[in-house]
């Protein structure tokens, strides 16, 4: 559905992307994840034709996106990094118009603006303005907007920025949904986004492709185990030698002391969840169990892997 073939793009003397290429079929929920400066924006821009390439070639539906940017944009919906919305309108008034703007005819657009309203549940708030919503609302009416038409390939520049936890996770279900009807790439910083959402996964790191994985292998490939941080009032010792003893647990070590609290760090096996065995540890000891959270590596973190040695990812 997308091709995007040794793609590069300079600003001035700055090389912002360099040899990048990859494909995404039909239905696929890529996730682009990088860290700030990595090129995302960069490459959505060039494969929704707002961006012309310095060098290779992108095909949307199977049209290029430079020499055939009419037919292309007309399969695509965009979320942009920064969404232009107009603050007199109302949010159902602007749907509208951005739909006529698409091309959607005017039979059509009430029932598609009232679609995509509900999909991202901005309909309660139909006829407020946009200038006097909050941002988490203002990113589901860009959302709502890059849903019209009904476009078979969806580009979301950061789609879950600026929501409230509550609203994230709706965002990410929605997104999830939108898989197999539409292709869809989406940008993000955060690694568990990607691993919610996607079905594929690119790093890309100052303007390179740097792994191309589905987010289980790509996190398998990146820790052996996963980590759960415990804090727990107790004996030291005898937590210790009760934690080592819980199923799957491969490590455990105590990190910081303070008011006969211990902050636990446990590693367990890949994919085993042993949270639920390890509060029930704790607590059917009699200690205190004060806090218990999975910890995910951060994106820093991978990239070290990444951009180090190849054995550094092997451990
Ligand atoms: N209009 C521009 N003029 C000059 N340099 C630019 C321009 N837009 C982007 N760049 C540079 O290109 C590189 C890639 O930027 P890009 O916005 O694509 O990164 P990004 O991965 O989207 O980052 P972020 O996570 O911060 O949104 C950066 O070094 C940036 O400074
Ligand atoms: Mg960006």
């Amino acid at each position: 559905m997308i091709k995007v073939e040794h793609l590069s793009r300079t600003y001035g003397t700055r090389v912002a992307l360099s040899d990048v290429s990859f494909s995404v079929a039909r239905g696929e929920v890529l996730g682009f994840l990088g860290p700030n400066g990595a090129g995302k924006t960069t490459t959505m821009r060039i494969l929704t034709g707002y961006l012309p390439p310095s060098a290779g070639r992108v095909e949307v539906a199977g049209f290029d996106v430079v020499r055939q940017s009419v037919e292309a944009r007309r399969r695509l919906g965009y979320l942009p990094e920064s969404i232009p919305l107009y603050p007199e309108m109302s949010i159902r008034d602007y749907l509208d118009f951005m739909a006529k703007l698409k091309g959607v005819n005017a039979k059509a657009r009430p029932e598609q603006v009232a679609r995509a309203m509900e999909q991202t549940r901005v309909h309660e708030r139909a006829n407020q303005l946009i200038g006097k919503l909050s941002k988490g609302f203002r990113q589901r009416v860009g959302l709502a907007q890059a849903l019209l038409g009904n476009p078979d390939v969806l580009i979301l520049d950061e789609p879950t920025v600026g929501l409230d936890p509550k609203q994230i996770i709706e965002a990410r279900n929605l997104i999830k949904g939108l898989g197999g009807e539409h292709t869809v790439i989406l940008s993000t910083h955060i690694l568990p986004e990607v691993s919610m959402t996607c079905s594929r996964v690119v790093i890309i790191n100052d303007g390179r492709i740097v792994a191309v994985d589905t987010p289980e292998a790509l996190t398998a490939r990146l820790r052996g185990s996963e980590s759960v941080q415990l804090e727990v009032r107790g004996p030291r010792e005898q937590v210790l030698a009760r934690l080592r003893k819980v199923p799957h647990v491969l490590s455990a070590q105590a990190n910081r002391d303070g008011d006969g609290r211990t902050i636990y760090t446990v590693a367990c096996k890949l994919g085993s969840d042993a949270r639920e065995s390890l509060a029930e540890a704790v607590v059917g000891s009699g200690w205190g169990l004060l806090e218990l959270r999975s910890v995910s590596l951060s994106l820093e973190e991978i990239f070290l892997k990444l951009t180090t040695s190849e054995e550094a990812v092997r451990a």
